[in-house]
């Protein structure tokens, strides 16, 4: 789930703060304090629920939750952002589709946990994050990885990183109704410090692959368009539905089972639209691929050129575009970014620019000159950097 409400995000409290928070709302201290990070996506866009390949990174914004069990069945939820106070519900009563607003994420997590026999206890929780909303940075996502790292240490369960994906994963799709892969839950709950986690969503293996911007002269620039966009609605579920009917024509499992080069026979299968969808997929694959090869072999510096590549895919063969995220990335490239493209489901959100530091403060100005000229709300821009994923800090 994206949230398309744009209220302020937190503050990115420290644990003692929310502690203090934490003991004054709910009286007595917490049981633990859990952090679950926010992602960008370097490249591999919508490839995810194709089985296919991506390369994204924990980002150094994160959610972060005090938790206590309580001795009933009641969940009380606080966030320190927004103004809808504190959300009571009984977690023995969860039912998808009965609950609104961001209390969707944390339930949706009790839930799943039920659904899969485990038994999840009332508890009071606080959350602060300072992953900012609805900007395609997975705020959402964070929420959910930070509270299913708390409720597996509560319980006991013993749920290893890859079922915690899996979980947050069908909470995402049944409880909160958003169609979407692995990929988020899978660079929040196992992204490291100065790497990005290329992984295999067919099998859920993952290589951390460094990605040391800062050593290669470069920083990455997030431009949030502040266009809001919910992966609950037609757009990202209609993009799916493409792929499974192009799977389906042409008889794979997925379409991370097509290769480019079978991409000239497929054009004489599909219809046009499909098509240009089974090509945004099957190009983008292997533009992971490369990707992770070029870090590898050659260091951040030299996959502006994928980056550039993935975007024309996206607004081309993909349409997931939008003018906001269009401008924003030929803005930053004319500029000095080495190469950019919107980054995440798309309709909205954020592009990432991939930019020399000689050149940051020009991208960042042309950038939010070229917003008020074409009289588009002015734009968020920071810079990320790869983080550690989810863990427990108290
Ligand atoms: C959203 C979804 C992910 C993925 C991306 C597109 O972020 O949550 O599962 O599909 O869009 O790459």
């Amino acid at each position: 789930m994206n949230t398309t409400t744009r209220t302020g995000a937190g503050t990115g409290a420290l644990p003692d703060s929310l502690i203090s928070l934490f003991k004054a709302t709910f009286g007595g201290a917490p049981a633990g304090v859990w952090a679950a990070p926010g992602r960008v996506n370097l490249i591999g866009e919508h490839t995810d629920y194709n089985e296919g390949f991506v390369l994204p990174f924990a980002i150094d914004k994160r959610a972060t939750t005090a938790v206590r069990p309580r001795g009933d069945s009641t969940v009380r939820l606080l966030s320190t952002s927004g103004d809808e106070g504190i959300v009571e519900a009984d977690a023995a009563a969860l039912a998808p589709g009965a609950v609104t607003g961001w209390a969707k994420c944390p339930l949706g997590v009790v839930w799943v946990l039920q659904q899969r026999g485990i038994e999840v206890p009332g508890f009071d929780l606080l959350l602060d994050s300072d992953v900012p909303l609805g900007a395609g940075l997975s705020s959402s996502h964070a929420i959910e990885c930070a509270v299913v790292t708390a409720l597996n240490d509560l319980t006991g369960a013993g749920l290893t990183a890859e079922e915690m994906v899996t979980l947050t994963q069908h909470a995402e799709n049944a409880f909160v109704g958003a169609p979407t892969g692995i990929m988020d839950q899978s660079a929040s709950l196992r992204g490291a410090s100065g790497h990005a986690v290329f992984l295999d969503c067919r099998d859920q293996s993952v290589q951390l692959v460094p990605f040391e911007a800062q050593e290669a002269g470069l920083v990455l620039l997030v431009i949030d368009t502040k266009v809001s966009h919910s992966h609950a609605d037609g757009g990202y579920a209609s993009r799916r539905a493409s792929c499974e009917l192009g799977a389906g024509v042409l008889g794979v499992a997925a379409l991370r089972d097509v290769a480019v080069a079978d991409l000239e026979a497929a054009g004489g299968l599909l219809d046009p639209v499909t098509y240009r969808r089974v090509r945004h997929i099957v190009t983008e694959n292997d533009r992971v691929l490369q990707a992770v090869e070029t870090l590898r072999s050659q260091g951040p510096a030299h996959i502006g050129g994928l980056l550039d590549a993935s975007h024309a895919s996206m607004r081309d063969d993909f349409e997931i575009s939008c003018p906001e995220l269009d401008l924003a990335v030929d803005t930053a490239r004319g500029h000095g970014a080495i190469g950019a493209r919107m980054t995440g489901g798309g309709f909205g959100g954020s592009a990432i620019a991939l930019t020399p530091v000689r050149d940051e403060r020009q991208v960042r100005d042309a950038v939010v000159r070229a917003f008020a000229e074409a009289g588009f709300t002015a734009p968020d821009i920071f810079t990320v950097t790869p983080a550690a994923g989810a863990e427990r800090l108290s």
